[in-house]
């Protein structure tokens, strides 16, 4: 790597790193008005994972919720094969933090259901399901008559390296591995998910998130800095708060965007640019047994199609 970009890149790693502070504590900084945490790297815990809570234990940061409602009938989503959209009142993420003063949208706490499986050789294993539980709900509650049953997902925030190979592969490479009909018979059927390029102005391929739900690192970044800690940007220069949330629009702060393109190119040069680790004991027996059912299962063929064959 040249010697600039090295700097963009330990600049970017700073930002991705640092805490960011209300407007009122340092004029550069514009948490808020509700928001999940005050940094990236809190959830992306070292540029890894993060975790999930014990059972019982009231969320600490590093697992989001999605808040998400069946649209009603007749109305017209977004785009047209959405079958979900934000909750009219909480959005689509629930922020469990506010300015002192402000209103948090409520807490999250997860309990799990435990479940037995049998696998077809007899071997049994324990999975466990967890049940979220929103605390202290903020802005009314969740579920209403108005717009029936919330929908709620976890989400454990994601390792953060080697995601500008994921970003490299071409939306063509992408497609020929569509298989929304199993036509292969491999008992894999996948299908591109597909959601508006904020800076293209189009309709474009997901890639980021759990579930495909950003098209590009810069604008999963910009969604970040959004949803997560109440930051505009050029690509949401809105605030997180809904139409209805009162006491959040009382406390928008600054001037929009609260971070520069700048930055945001930087923090988005830092997640292009993070290695994958070196494999470890890649000889040993129980690894490469690992790696005979990876093969055998058919991942191999999409890896071939990530590293840009
Ligand atoms: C509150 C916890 C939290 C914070 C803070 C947070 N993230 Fe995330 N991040 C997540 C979660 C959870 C996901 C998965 C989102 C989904 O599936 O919808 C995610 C996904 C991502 C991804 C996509 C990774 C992949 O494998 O597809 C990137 C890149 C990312 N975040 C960057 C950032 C940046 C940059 C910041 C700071 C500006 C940030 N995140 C702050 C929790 C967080």
């Amino acid at each position: 790597m040249a010697v600039s970009r090295r700097l963009d890149f330990s600049v970017g790693n700073s930002f991705f790193r640092n805490p960011w502070a209300p407007a009122s504590t340092n004029a550069r900084d514009a948490l808020g008005p509700i928001f999940n945490t005050n940094g990236c790297q809190n959830c992306h815990i070292k540029d890894g994972r993060g975790h999930a809570p014990e059972d019982g234990e009231l969320n600490r940061v590093s697992l989001l919720v999605r808040l998400s409602i069946a649209p009603s009938p007749g109305s017209q989503p977004l785009l047209p094969h959405q079958r979900v959209i934000p909750h009219p009142v909480y959005g689509d993420q629930l922020q469990d933090f506010a300015l002192p003063g402000g209103i948090a949208e409520g807490h999250v706490r997860v309990s799990y259901e435990y479940h037995q499986v049998t696998f077809q050789d007899g071997k049994t294993v324990e999975l466990r399901k967890p049940v979220i539980a929103i605390e202290a709900p903020g802005y009314g509650p969740l579920s209403s008559d108005d717009h029936g049953n919330v929908m709620m997902s976890a989400r454990i925030a994601p390792p953060m390296v080697g995601l500008g190979l994921l970003e490299a592969i071409s939306e063509q490479d992408l497609l020929a591995n569509e298989d929304i009909d199993d036509n292969n018979g491999d008992g894999i059927s996948g299908k591109a998910n597909r959601v508006w390029d904020v800076e293209q102005k189009k309709i474009a391929i997901d890639r980021f998130g759990w579930k495909a739900g950003q098209p590009t690192l810069k604008q999963q970044n910009a969604a970040a800095f959004n949803g997560d800690m109440g930051l505009t940007t050029s690509l949401f220069m809105e605030e997180s708060c809904t139409a209805t949330q009162k006491r959040c629009h009382e406390q928008m702060a600054g001037e929009h965007p609260e971070v520069s393109d700048n930055i945001l190119n930087k923090i988005t040069f830092y997640s292009q640019n993070l290695a994958v680790p070196v494999r470890h004991d890649a000889k040993e027996g129980k690894v490469l047994a690992g790696k005979h059912i990876f093969y055998d299962v058919g991942c191999v063929f999409f890896m071939m199609v990530g590293q840009g064959h």
